[in-house]
């Protein structure tokens, strides 16, 4: 509508937090594939509304770790956590931010947000201290109706002249094949390293509930860009596109193919 603002920070720590035992379990995948850094540095790109970013401090037997983030909703709720010592927050994009040297830098669920991940990467190692470690993990399930339908809806009118100016695109344009981050490693000097493809599957209670799921993460995208009632009629048709392709199903098996990468350097 005329005259009204935008959302531009369209992420919500509660509504994210939904499904937090779910999203959590990737999480403690790629943790469990680090090795710890007693005394040292990390960072967590993306870190959210940050109880992981404190997990990932203790797990690491870090010094000092810092969670980076755009977004200041969740970065309000991590510095509410009451964190421990050694542990900050700090606002900032990944894109753009320069980092402090670090042991380990990690992004759980956030680097799909960011182009070129070739040039991402490579800026990433430049930033590791020596024996540094690098380790992401990003969906791969951009293929998936709950991706695919979005878009869809988003060509429709009226919404496609709404997000004409600046319109989103599948992330998963941006997330390479796990071969090539195995390849990028290997070329930036990786001297050990992992990358695997996990499919997580998630029992939901039934296929709307799905909606709720990417309304915490993907849907950010279009709630950041379009006015609020434009984004109720999106979201309205989203749902009544998707349960016609999913069908109306309780309990609902999501299945959420992820990329996780690890890699020490020299
Ligand atoms: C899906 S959440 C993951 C949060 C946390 N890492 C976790 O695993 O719970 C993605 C986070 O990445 C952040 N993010 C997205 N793009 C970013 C960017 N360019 N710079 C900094 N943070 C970004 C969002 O604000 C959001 O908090």
């Amino acid at each position: 509508m005329e005259g009204q603002m935008t959302n531009t920070d369209a992420w919500d720590p509660a509504r994210y937090g939904t499904f937090g035992a779910e999203r959590r379990q990737p999480f403690d995948d790629l943790v469990a594939a680090c090795r710890a850094v007693p005394g040292g540095t990390v960072v967590d790109l993306g870190c959210g509304a940050g109880e992981l970013t404190v997990d990932l401090h203790t797990a690491m037997g870090a010094a000092r770790t810092v969670g980076l983030d755009r977004s200041t909703r969740m970065l309000d709720q991590a510095r509410a956590l009451g964190a421990p010592e050694g542990v900050e927050f700090v606002e900032g994009d990944i894109a753009t931010s320069t980092l402090l040297p670090a042991d380990l830098l990690f992004a759980n669920a956030s680097l799909q947000w960011i182009d070129g991940h070739r040039e991402l990467l490579a800026r990433l190692r430049a930033t590791l201290r020596p024996g540094g470690q690098l380790a992401f993990q990003v969906p791969a399930n951009f293929g998936h109706p709950s991706h695919l339908v979005a878009f869809e809806v988003a060509a429709e009118a009226p919404f496609a002249a709404a997000l004409a100016d600046d319109p989103p695109k599948n992330r998963g344009e941006e997330v390479l094949q796990p071969a090539a981050y195995a390849q990028c490693f290997y070329d930036l000097g990786a001297t050990d390293q992992r990358v695997w493809l996990t499919v997580y599957h998630h029992l939901l209670a039934s296929s709307a509930a799905v909606v709720d799921w990417v309304e915490g993460t993907m849907l950010t995208q279009f709630r950041s860009r379009l006015d609020p009632d434009t984004y109720a009629a999106f979201l309205a048709r989203y749902r009544e596109r998707l349960l016609g392709v999913l069908g109306d199903v309780a309990p609902y098996f999501y299945t959420y193919p992820r990329i996780l990468a690890w890699a020490r350097f020299a």
